[in-house]
């Protein structure tokens, strides 16, 4: 079929696309056809360099024949075996090789299939465990405004970003938010983590004060959040959260979905900027996106005090038909091989400052009204067009894909995530092709 005519004969209609403009796109149809190293080939033949990792997940580059390979044989060797009262012998070996990477602690591991489920699990756990150690009325928990954790019903509760909350009714109960961290007034052009606004994580007193901390099980926060459009935590601000939640008998939950395998130049953003959370979520480059599947981290004490009770019964009623696929697990493990082979959970930190002088060169092009980075994810914030929020940056984005560039915006924020296996040519080639769009989009 010809992707590229127009939708008249409706064969694009059945599916009801995710987090898209349906009929613009089905107008226009933009298709990804095929996928190898830092790009992407479309239905008409164009390559395209993939600035973004897919969708903040492909972090060693896409086709990587160890995963490849992984995959393959698994699907033959073993398609799927039942999580529930079974095991086999990769999920085991994942989870110890994942516990390795995690920051001290925090080494035991529940498998989900999405960043959503692994939040929901998070959530669940939080609350469970306050439970199970005595702490029944602490129930409620509390997000941040701005911010990402999924789709799902928990996710969206905590969550901040209001298109994703407001068309769904009245969500989780007894969930609340502290302020979100976004200050350019103070903080515009910050190279790095800003220096403004440690003092925002004192908002968790302000709702401990509001509710009392015998009522909450945990706070969920994005270390750096992405998909409200890359926001960089203030320096000190990690800590001060840690040090309230400490005070207070909260856990603290860092959803590391995008941040989590080596993106901020660490296996994961707590270790970049030294703080230990209780749980961490992730997905995405687990399987360096390969087939979905998340992972939950727990600190050992919280597994083990559901670690209780009669040896046959069941400790937590959670869990997901695929949780630990085969197929997944596999393909975690290549993908942690090929990560370890080529040195890439670290490597966003050896990159870190020439990406930094790259994506902030852009300050000076038209519409920029603040530059953020951290690791190998840049944020470029444009003024939006007046009436017309969002329109801007996402003209922006059509004209790079023209140009054999793909990048992603949120509201009128451009997000940077490539690869870690980026060069520094492929860099300049980004924000050059950036620079040029910034300049003809009006
Ligand atoms: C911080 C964060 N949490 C959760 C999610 C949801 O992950 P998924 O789309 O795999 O459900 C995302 C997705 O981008 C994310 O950025």
């Amino acid at each position: 079929m010809d992707h590229t005519a127009p939708n008249h004969d409706g064969r694009l209609d059945a599916y009801w696309m995710p987090f898209t403009a349906n009929r613009q796109f089905k107008k226009a149809p933009r298709l990804l056809v095929r996928a190898e190293g830092m790009h992407y080939w479309t239905d008409d033949g164009r390559q395209i360099l993939d600035g973004v990792a897919g969708l903040w997940c492909v972090n060693a580059g896409h086709g990587r024949p160890r995963i490849v390979q992984a995959i393959q044989a698994q699907a033959a060797e073993m398609d799927y075996a039942p999580p529930f009262q079974m095991g086999h012998p990769k999920a085991f070996e994942l989870a110890n090789r994942l516990a390795r990477l995690a920051p001290p602690g925090l080494d035991r591991v529940f498998f989900t299939n999405s960043g959503s489920e692994s939040v929901e699990t998070a959530l669940k756990i939080a609350i469970a465990w306050q439970r199970a150690r005595g702490e029944a009325s602490r129930t409620r928990l509390i997000g941040r405004e701005r911010g990402y954790h999924g789709v799902n019903f928990g996710g969206i509760s905590v969550g901040g970003i209001v298109a994703n909350r407001k068309m769904f009714g009245t969500l989780l109960a007894g969930v609340d938010h502290i302020r979100h961290t976004h200050d350019p007034a103070r903080n515009a052009f910050s190279v790095g983590q800003p220096a403004h606004g440690a003092e925002l994580a004192d908002d968790l007193e302000r709702l401990v004060a509001l509710h009392d901390a015998s009522t909450i099980a945990a706070v969920i926060v994005e270390p750096v959040a992405g998909s409200t459009g890359v926001l960089i935590p203030p320096q000190g601000y990690l800590q001060r959260l840690r040090e309230i939640c400490d005070r207070h008998g909260i856990l603290l939950i860092f959803d590391e979905v995008i941040t989590g395998f080596g993106r901020t130049g660490a296996p994961f953003a707590a270790q970049t900027f030294g703080v230990t959370p209780d749980l961490i979520t992730t997905a995405k480059g687990v399987t360096n996106g390969c087939v979905p599947m998340g992972a939950v981290f727990v600190r050992r004490e919280i597994h083990d005090t559901f670690m209780n009770g009669p040896e046959h019964l069941i400790e937590l009623f959670h869990g997901y038909t695929y949780s630990a696929h085969p197929l997944a697990c596999a393909a975690g493990l290549a993908t942690l091989d090929t990560y370890a082979e080529e040195g890439l959970l670290t490597r966003a930190a050896d990159l870190q400052a020439p990406f930094a002088a790259a994506v902030h060169a852009l300050r000076d092009c038209p519409h920029v009204i603040d530059v953020r980075n951290i690791g190998l994810v840049g944020g470029i914030e444009l003024a939006p067009r007046p009436g017309e929020p969002g329109r801007r940056a996402f003209e922006v984005f059509l004209d790079c894909f023209e140009r054999g560039l793909l990048i992603r915006t949120t509201g009128d924020t451009v997000a940077l995530s490539p690869p870690l296996i980026i060069t520094p040519a492929q860099i300049q080639q980004i924000t050059e092709t950036l620079r040029g769009a910034l300049q003809r989009v009006a």
